[in-house]
């Protein structure tokens, strides 16, 4: 059985008061929960504070967004060799507002991917379709190219390191989730493509997480899906409450 990773992305919310109380009050919440694997992934300039606060807790601390360089001139950015300089050990990789704000392409995310993963970090990378595509039939295409064209040059081995987030970009901060039998058939649908890829071993093993609008009423039922193995939560992950509650969710199932 996979085990469930949570994952909460605190996008550019926060400051150090805030953070301390929150981080402070979820690993209060979470001594217990050894089922599953939690990540914080807050703003690069606060990952080094959280990653003091949680260095005595099994959680683990990501950044939101690498450059595939590990040094130069290339201004505001920063490389993978920095991230695992300060400890950390997660990257979101393609998130969509990184795609809608930023313009990374499918090609950013294969060459990020394959920085991260060369550095020993693991990528927790982004796939997701927006309402236009969902409503005109677009979605298995929309899928399958940020897949092929996103990971598919990666060896079995490498692949099978890699933590996919499924976040439909119209369920994302609108308080609109996917059912859990939308999510669920997404899901299938992009384990079989990997199985197609890569085989049986590969795509079973292979961590797929539901992002977008989880919160502590969904989670049980979404988590429940035989292919959903974790979540991606946003605005959620930002209340000591909200995001306790998804984990003990999490780790009772
Ligand atoms: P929300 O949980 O706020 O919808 O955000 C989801 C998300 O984008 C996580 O990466």
């Amino acid at each position: 059985m996979r085990k469930q990773v949570i994952a909460g992305n605190w996008k550019m919310n926060g400051d150090s008061g805030f953070i301390t109380e929150l981080v402070n009050g979820i690993i209060k919440e979470s001594t217990d929960l050894n089922n599953i694997d939690i990540i914080f992934i807050p703003p690069a300039i606060y990952a080094s504070k959280v990653i003091e606060l949680t260095v005595t807790s099994n959680i683990a601390v990501g950044l939101q967004n690498v450059y595939f360089e590990s040094k130069g001139a290339y201004t505001g950015e920063t490389s993978t060799e920095m991230a695992k300089d300060i400890g950390a050990s997660h990257i979101l990789v393609g998130h969509s507002e990184r795609r809608q704000y930023y313009g990374e392409t499918n090609e950013w995310v294969s060459k990020k991917t394959s920085c991260v993963l060369n550095n020993s970090l693991t990528p927790i990378v982004c796939l997701g379709e927006s309402l236009e595509q969902r409503e005109s039939g677009k979605l298995e295409e929309v899928l399958g190219a940020q897949l092929s064209e996103g990971l598919f040059h990666l060896s079995a081995d490498d692949f099978s390191k890699v933590i996919i987030a499924y976040e439909p970009v119209w369920a994302i901060g609108t308080g609109k989730t996917a059912s859990p039998e939308q999510a669920q058939e997404v899901h299938a649908f992009i384990r079989n493509l990997i199985k197609e890829k890569y085989g049986d071993t590969v795509s079973e093993k292979i961590i797929i997480q539901y992002g977008g609008s989880v919160n502590d009423k969904n989670a049980k039922e979404l988590l429940g899906q035989a292919d959903i193995d974790g979540a991606l939560v946003g605005g959620a992950s930002l209340k000591v409450d909200g995001f306790s509650a998804i984990l003990k969710e999490a780790n009772n199932l």
